[in-house]
């Protein structure tokens, strides 16, 4: 493998080699499609650097060479997964059970395993196509036994995924007993709650700044207003939902964030709210869709009502992200929409089965 520079060019080989193959500190973290740009810009900003960008054809991963500490990625917040990545030139994977092979895999568990030290893994998983297949279970059985940990190909936490590359084998060790994306402050499943992950992409298309004065409409268990705060400072923060098991929710979530008395939580209605005109400089709403909340003819004209009251209290030139899976309640939007509202952009992503939409907003009168 090659290594390519942050424009894409390529540099020649890794300075060091790995002891079985690829290079050194390959990493891939995956996003959901078409949200992996963001994880890139994420990576980039934070970790300028120290990250190189090595270009790879599956969607939704950003694969990097990182010179860093390990430990700083736990960090990033739009990082679903976060694996090490090493490359074996082997067209079968029973070569992969020959003592060097073996070596290396176990050298990049026990490297993954020392990112997380406080973690105790249960046992080890394989997630690849014909994992129950005599050579995968040799694979896994002798590698869990080097590990001192059983094999538990069902349970195991500690996930070692094979799958065919580009020149042979890609073999992928994951950090942590849980995904990445799997939020520490998440104590109240709310129904139709977002992932932390989807919540950290709609702060990032907020483009947010640290005077921010941020409503997350429509908030639900908090989700948006907690990763607005992991992504820093604002000026102020309110939460908005017309159910008062939303609001406990949210309150449970912002205190196991250590977030609770930076958020202010109010019970009203999106269609009529106590703010003043241009209240506020970004706003965020994870609109009801249909399916699991509420109906989608109401839709319709919350959505009208939530966006001419949105329009009155954001601040001309302030931002408004929206996320729904109810597509036909927001095309009804167009036409009501324009007269106040510039669309900067629209993408769409798969989020646990269905199609979402997103669109960024900005007030342009
Ligand atoms: C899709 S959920 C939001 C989930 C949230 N993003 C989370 O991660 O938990 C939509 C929320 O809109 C709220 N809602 C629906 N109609 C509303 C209205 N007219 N005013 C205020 N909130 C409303 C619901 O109570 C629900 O909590």
């Amino acid at each position: 493998m090659r290594r390519s520079t942050k424009s894409g060019q390529h540099k020649g080989r890794p300075k060091r080699s790995a002891p079985s193959g690829g290079t050194p500190n390959l990493w891939v973290g995956t996003a959901l499609p078409g949200l992996e740009d963001l994880l890139k810009g994420e990576l980039d900003r934070r970790f300028k650097d120290h990250v190189t960008h090595v270009p790879h054809s599956k969607g939704g991963e950003c694969h990097f060479v990182f010179g860093g500490r390990s430990r700083a990625l736990l960090s990033l917040r739009l990082c679903h997964v976060l694996s090490l990545r090493r490359d074996f030139r082997v067209a079968r994977p029973r070569t992969l059970l020959s003592p060097e092979h073996l070596a290396a895999i176990v050298s990049d568990l026990k490297t993954v395993m020392e990112v997380t030290p406080a973690e105790k893994f249960t046992g080890l998983r394989l997630d690849a196509a014909g994992s129950d297949s005599p050579t995968m279970q040799r694979l896994g059985s002798q590698i869990a036994e080097k590990l001192s940990l059983p094999f538990a190909n069902d349970t195991g936490d500690l996930v070692l995924a094979l799958r065919p590359g580009e020149t042979g084998w890609e073999v992928l060790s994951r950090v942590g007993a849980r995904p990445l994306g799997t939020r520490a402050w998440r104590k109240v499943n709310y129904r139709g709650s977002l992932s932390g992950t989807v919540a950290a992409a709609l702060v990032e298309l907020s483009r947010p700044a640290p005077g921010d004065r941020f409503l997350n409409l429509m908030c639900g268990s908090g989700s948006i207003l907690i990763e607005r705060l992991k992504w820093g400072r604002a000026k102020i923060m309110v939460g908005v939902d017309n159910i008062p098991q939303a609001l406990d929710a949210s309150k449970h979530n912002s205190t196991a964030a250590g977030l609770r008395d930076r958020i202010k939580l109010l019970r009203a209605d999106t269609r009529a709210l106590p703010f003043a005109e241009a209240s506020f400089d970004r706003l965020c709403a994870d609109l009801p869709w249909g399916q699991s909340i509420g109906t989608r003819e109401p839709n319709i004209s919350l959505y009208r009502d939530t966006f001419a009251e949105a329009h009155r209290i954001c601040r001309r030139g302030g931002k408004f992200v929206v996320l729904t899976q109810d597509h036909r309640s927001l095309d009804a939007l167009e036409g009501v929409v324009e007269r106040g509202w510039r669309l900067l952009g629209e993408r769409s992503f798969a989020q646990r089965g269905f199609r979402s939409r997103c669109r960024v907003y900005e007030r342009s009168d």
